[in-house]
């Protein structure tokens, strides 16, 4: 029972805390990635916004979150066109076709930098926060549930904070967070996470009580969808990646127990299931900012040491396991705040083994993982990026076609570039794996041609690698500018990338 009596002191509806909110507030919300975001309060704010509208009223807010939302909080307040701008990843469909129609503002920000963004005020800074919790003391001791993502920030910044109390999740799953801030700059200690598992903080956000103007009771879980079963391309993805993680070891380039952390998607999730199910393979860690369903494969082939992450983005189903399980995983899960899952100082320090998803890589190893055709925004870059360039191995996998084979994932040039040839060290399709580390150039090309690339596609780009080195007016990267779109301009006019 959540019985301490500033429940009931601040008791109220939904649509009571939904008519707080102002037209043009700057809002910053709990959740990260479809997990731990509100539900019931941006439903009635998406209802009110409707009303307003309809008496020929503006109104519109900008939303700041931890990574994506559920449909319940972008899906809502889109579709009732009450957002103006969102900051930092969405993944949800209707926004993205306002984001790509322009109606509404997105900026794509690496995850780890979102907290001080806010914090120094290089963005708008929140004026409410909504955040989701398992339980808040009458001493403002907030229990998030099932992410940690930016709250402790929004809610230390906002003026005042509506809570969502949502009796889905159990009482039992207190004590998973540890919220930890670090000091402002110049003088910021080292961040004291040696061990995936360590803490360093407390299991929940502290607020002065005052600040807290309304809490709703709710009941409502993450609005997950289940994921595909792996199919054979990321199976053959995972199977890659673990001859190659073994044949690093056999070589002595890969100290044991290094963490994994594993990016969003069906690909990902396939190949931390491959990872469970292969022979002979030792438990191993996570220090990620996203834990999916493949979690439990890895639980019930007895290969999960621990996991760091920010979120536990489960499906229905796999978040019920989970509470049911509760006291199984309590020790071995650690959630965390975004700027300290992805920080910078602990996946260098750690030596973190990353896996992140691309839609299309260039022969010289540029990564396009947020845009179609150079313009058209997918997701957003997430934590990629600071995963990629603080790894100690850096991996990108995706399946060497799209769209029915029209569409090649290795292009000449990358029509955006998020994680660039520097950081990028191995790149992963079903076909194989191209290992680009120590690699020039044009060795990185032709090894992502010949590994990498769909049999389709492999004579158009050896063809444009060859007429660069006779052609380009340097060498070095042997680009022909007025060939380097030529597989998107195709795709366009033909509506495929084949000559
Ligand atoms: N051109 C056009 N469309 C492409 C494409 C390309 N080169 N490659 C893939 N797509 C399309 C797919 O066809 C699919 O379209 P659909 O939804 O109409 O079927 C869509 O993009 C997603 O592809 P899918 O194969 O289902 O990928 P996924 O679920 O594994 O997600 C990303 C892939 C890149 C979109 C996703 O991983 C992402 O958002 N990454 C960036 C954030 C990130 O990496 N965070 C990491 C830390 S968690």
């Amino acid at each position: 029972m959540r019985t301490s009596p500033i429940i009931s002191h601040k008791s109220m509806t939904a649509e009571e805390a939904a008519s707080l909110i102002r037209n043009g507030e700057t809002v910053g919300t709990s959740g990260f990635t479809p997990a731990g975001y509100p539900k019931a309060i941006p439903i009635a704010l998406a209802a009110r916004a409707r009303e307003i509208h309809a008496a020929g009223e503006e109104f519109r807010i900008q939303l700041w979150t931890g990574a994506s939302a559920g449909d319940e909080l972008d899906g809502e307040l889109v579709r009732a066109h009450a957002l103006s701008k969102r900051i930092p990843y969405q993944s949800n469909k209707d926004l993205r076709n306002a984001i790509n129609s322009g109606e509404v503002e997105f900026v794509d920000l690496h995850l780890s930098h979102v907290a001080q963004f806010i914090r120094y005020g290089f963005i708008d800074q929140c004026t409410t926060a909504i955040v989701e919790a398992i339980d808040v003391t009458t001493d403002g001791k907030i229990y998030l549930s099932m992410a940690g993502g930016m709250s402790a920030t929004y809610i230390k910044q906002a003026d005042r904070v509506l809570i969502e109390l949502n009796e889905h999740f159990l009482e039992e799953m207190k004590g998973l967070h540890d919220v930890y801030l670090p000091a402002p700059p110049p003088h910021r200690a080292a961040i004291p996470i040696y061990h995936p598992s360590d803490r360093i903080g407390v299991p929940y956000v502290q607020v002065d009580p005052k600040k807290i103007v309304g809490i709703v009771k709710t009941n409502l879980p993450d609005s997950n969808a289940e994921f595909r079963a792996p199919d054979a391309e990321s199976d053959a993805i995972a199977g890659h990646i673990i001859d190659f993680l073994k044949h690093e070891e056999r070589m002595g380039r890969l100290p044991k127990n290094l963490p994994f952390q594993s990016g969003v998607g069906n690909v990902a999730n396939a190949v931390l299931c491959r990872l469970a199910s292969t022979p002979g393979i030792d438990p191993i860690m996570m220090y990620t900012e996203v834990v999916q369903d493949s979690i439990f494969q890895l639980i019930d082939a007895d290969r999960l040491d621990c996991a760091s992450t920010c979120a536990l983005t489960l499906s229905p189903k796999a978040q019920e396991r989970f509470q049911r399980e509760i006291n199984l995983h309590k020790d071995r899960f650690v959630l965390r705040q975004q700027e300290m899952s992805n920080h910078p100082e602990v996946i260098r320090r750690v030596g973190i083994i990353s896996m992140n998803t691309a839609v299309e890589i260039d022969l010289f190893g540029n990564v396009n993982s947020t845009h179609v055709l150079g313009s058209k925004m997918l997701n957003g870059i997430g934590g990629s990026g600071d995963f990629c360039r603080n790894a100690y191995i850096s991996i990108f996998m995706t399946p060497s076609t799209a769209k029915n084979g029209n569409i090649s994932a290795v292009v000449p040039m990358v029509t955006h570039v998020d994680q660039n040839e520097h950081s990028v060290q191995v790149v992963v399709t079903e076909q194989g794996l191209a290992d680009l580390r120590g690699l020039s150039p044009v060795k990185k090309a032709r090894l992502i041609i010949e590994k990498c690339a769909h049999p389709d596609y492999r004579g158009l780009l050896r063809e444009y690698l060859d007429y660069g080195l006779e052609n380009a007016p340097s060498k070095h990267t042997p680009h022909v500018l007025e060939r380097a779109f030529e597989f998107h301009n195709r795709l366009a006019k033909n509506g495929s990338m084949r000559a």
